[in-house]
């Protein structure tokens, strides 16, 4: 099978590393791919975004199946182009992609689907939402309707932060994706990511995460894409798992069929839970990164055939085999970020560094220049391990941590407190 996979982050280096241990892949290209990726996979400069270029590449290149990473193909249509042209895709349709690119959407799938999630309004008009924030209590989150890279999102500890967040949002702070705000209930209690393979009609649970959203230690700092990661979850048992699917997943995906725009496939709920009970957060139309690099490590090569029955329509007949294990991914970042931060600093170590079915560093923002590995992004590197117990994960990816010589980079040394601390 020859398989193409879209992205160039951790996550599509995960993914790569798992589809290429399948005996079922004779060969792979990453477009665009980064340094990591290109040790493992053949790279193409393609636009992604761009619904006819993909078509056009895999006709050009034999492709028989393409597994889309990031967001922004999907919500641009790239899956439809595909599906249209006869080509087989891991990834919902544009139409489906709405439950992340639009939160008013999610929020009316889930009244129609009558699942638990904050409550809500929402808003185009500025006076009217600042009228409405007298009347609720504080906490209160305000979220921008559309796709801003992570940002839209305020959890307002006071009135004055819920009204500038109100006003940055509909005065144009993001754009187009700002032009309606939804404005919702604070939720109290412990967030878990739970991710989802569906078929359009068949859902099935491939594992659970947590990350760690804050830049310093100790959860505290600035907001980021993510320090690090781990799974399973713990919050996430098996009691809250069925819960969350009974009264979220299996809905809400109901819904989406019966509005003729079936989801097909993974699907990552973010959940709070709060005395065993899980609400909706959001819910996103793709992996998670860097939850994806510990979800893989986990999976390994079977990520490929599920992946495929999902594509398929087939499964009702796929079956997960779970390992007893425990995975970890700690995020090694530039100096600087989440702000601003350099670009071009050479990393040393990484050929040193173990690299088996426990020990994977995966690229997330690296190139190769004059035979050297550079930073070229903000999150860099995902040094990631897999253990028998969540500690010795933890002691593994520290150790290889430990041997990469990049003064120019940072990570997070708490990565797993939460659950190791339970
Ligand atoms: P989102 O982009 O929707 O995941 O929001 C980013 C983060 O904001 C989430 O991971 C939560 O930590 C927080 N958040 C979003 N909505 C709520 C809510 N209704 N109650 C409490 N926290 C929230
Ligand atoms: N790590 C959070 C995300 O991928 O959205």
């Amino acid at each position: 099978m020859n398989i193409l996979i879209l992205g160039s982050g951790g996550r599509e280096h995960a993914l790569a590393w798992a589809v290429m241990q399948n005996p079922k892949c004779d060969k792979l290209i990453v477009a665009p791919g980064n340094a990591g990726i290109a040790q493992i996979a053949e790279l193409a400069d393609l636009p992604i975004d761009d619904g006819a270029a993909v078509v056009d590449f895999c006709a050009a290149q034999a492709i028989d199946f393409v597994i889309i990473g990031p967001e922004a193909p999907l919500a641009a249509g790239v899956a439809d182009r595909l599906r249209d042209a006869g080509v087989l895709v891991f990834g919902p349709s544009a139409a489906a992609a709405r439950l992340e690119a639009s939160k008013s959407f999610t929020k009316e799938i889930c009244d129609a689907a009558n699942a638990p999630t904050a409550a809500y309004a929402r808003f185009t008009d500025a006076a009217a939402a600042r009228a409405y924030l007298q009347t609720q209590p504080i906490p209160i989150v305000i979220k921008a309707d559309g796709l801003a890279a992570g940002k839209g999102v305020v959890v307002a500890e006071t009135l004055a932060q819920a009204e500038a967040a109100v006003d940055d949002m509909l005065g144009g702070m993001f754009g187009a994706a700002g032009a309606e705000v939804v404005i919702e209930e604070f939720m109290d209690g412990e967030e878990g990511s739970f991710f989802i393979l569906v078929d359009g009609e068949t859902v099935l649970p491939i594992g659970t995460a947590q990350d760690h959203k804050r830049v310093g230690e100790g959860d505290t700092g600035p907001n980021t894409g993510g320090m690090g990661a781990y799974s399973p979850a713990p919050i996430l048992d098996d009691t809250v798992q069925q819960r969350a699917l009974e009264d979220i997943i299996r809905p809400t995906m109901a819904e989406m069929a019966r509005r003729g725009m079936p989801y097909q496939g993974v699907l990552y709920a973010g959940l709070m839970i709060k005395d065993g009970v899980p609400r909706l957060v959001e819910y996103n139309v793709r992996f998670g990164d860097p939850e994806c690099q510990v979800l893989m490590m986990r999976l390994g090569a079977q990520a490929l055939d599920l992946m495929q029955a999902a594509a398929e329509g087939r499964l009702d007949q796929a079956q997960v085999h779970f390992a007893d294990d425990h995975a970890i991914t700690v995020v090694m970042a530039a100096n600087g970020y989440p702000g601003s931060y350099d670009k071009g600093s050479v990393i040393g170590g990484l050929d040193d560094l173990p690299q088996d079915s426990s020990n994977m560093c995966f690229h997330a923002g690296t190139s190769l220049k004059d035979g050297a590995i550079v930073a070229t992004g903000g999150r860099v590197l995902n040094v990631t391990a897999r253990g028998a117990n969540l500690a010795e994960a933890q002691q593994r990816a520290y150790a290889m941590v430990d041997k990469i010589n990049w003064p120019e980079g940072f990570c997070r040394r708490d990565i797993g407190w939460r659950a190791l601390t339970r």
